[in-house]
């Protein structure tokens, strides 16, 4: 029989990993991790230091036992992907400490031709990117900054949807798992008591009729406080830890955004935006609130009453019926 070659400890972190948090609440000896994984038991203490330097915590006992306490709040991959239920959506992850943009990075991955689902992920960006031209303000291990590759089968003019069903996925899930009472800003902004918490930027690769693919950039303000923004942004921005009161664990919200995303996305490509529409109008802050849109170069007043099946917004202005698909808008009556 071929000898097998030796296994490295870097082979070994994951799966000692899964085994002591799988059974938290039990000490293990490096001997029994050992015979069960079958390497040598001092594999089995260098994985137990180097998963310690990068930030794991295990309780040792009298009896150079270990058993597992905690994890850290990083987006190391095995990390996001311990308990993730997605078939598809970050199985394939591209973490980054600093990067100049995810969307960028995503864009250049989609190119060479990541499959569906490839996540790009970063603790920090120089670069982060808003619409409209703008940048996003990204500083290290404070928010979520991600884009993720998609290839869905659509017309290039309905690609704008993927941002308004990201932002109802994110809203969703922050008022399930936090209780928060997040809004959508049409097309893709999450607000809390009327400031903004996230911004959704989607880019995309078409040619006239067919989408080759899109890239959702997700920004999330999880963890900043007033002094992390710039004093510009302080009294239009948010985070989750702002309206909360404390921390949030980033990994976790990652893992519920990316298994509703799924969900979502998975009924998207089947039905369509229309199997949201009653969603979206429920989270929507806009429908029925005076607004101020930027078409062309005029700048128009307007009252939005609707979202059609396509994401776009609909709002009269006098007795004309404009159909707004991307640009500016800005809420001027004030919240009731
Ligand atoms: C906006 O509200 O203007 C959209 C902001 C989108 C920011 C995210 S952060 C992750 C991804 N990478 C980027 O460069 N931008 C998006």
């Amino acid at each position: 029989m071929r000898k097998q070659p030796a296994k490295e400890v870097s082979d070994i972190l994951e799966p000692v990993l899964v085994l002591l948090r799988d059974n938290r609440s039990k000490f293990f000896s490096a001997k029994e991790i050992a015979d069960k994984l079958g390497v040598p038991g001092k594999t089995i203490m260098e994985a137990i230091g180097g998963l310690s330097a990068w930030g794991y915590r295990f309780e040792s006992n009298a009896r150079a036992q270990f058993r597992f306490l905690s994890a850290p709040d990083t987006f190391f991959p095995f990390e996001i992907h311990y308990g993730l239920k997605t078939k598809y959506i970050a199985r394939r992850i591209s973490p980054y400490y600093s990067i100049v943009s995810t969307n960028e990075t995503a864009f250049r991955l989609a190119e060479k031709g990541a499959p569906e689902g490839t996540m790009v992920i970063a603790e920090k960006q120089t670069g982060g990117r808003g619409r409209m031209g703008r940048s996003w303000h990204s500083p290290p291990k404070l928010g979520l900054w991600m884009s993720l590759v998609l290839r869905p089968k659509i017309a290039p003019s309905a690609a704008p949807s993927l941002s308004i069903l990201s932002a109802l996925t994110l809203s969703e899930v922050i008022r399930a798992k936090y209780k928060l009472q997040s809004m959508i800003k049409w097309p893709n902004d999450c607000l809390i008591d009327n400031r903004k918490v996230s911004g959704i930027l989607t880019e995309l690769s078409a040619e006239p009729d067919k989408t080759e693919f899109v890239i959702v950039g997700v920004g999330i303000n999880v963890n900043l406080t007033s002094k992390d923004f710039p004093r510009s942004l302080r009294s239009a921005a948010t985070s989750l830890r702002e309206e909360l009161g404390e921390k949030v664990n980033r990994v976790d919200l990652l893992r519920a955004f990316l298994e509703r995303f799924e969900i979502n996305y998975d009924l998207f490509k089947a039905k369509g935006l229309k199997a949201f529409l009653g969603k979206i109008k429920k989270h929507s802050l806009m429908l029925g609130r005076k607004i101020k849109l930027k078409v062309g170069q005029k700048i128009i007043q307007a009252v939005a009453y609707d979202i059609d099946s396509d994401g776009a917004l609909l709002a009269r202005h006098r007795r004309e019926i404009l159909r707004v698909t991307a640009g500016e808008v800005t809420i001027i009556d004030s919240a009731s």
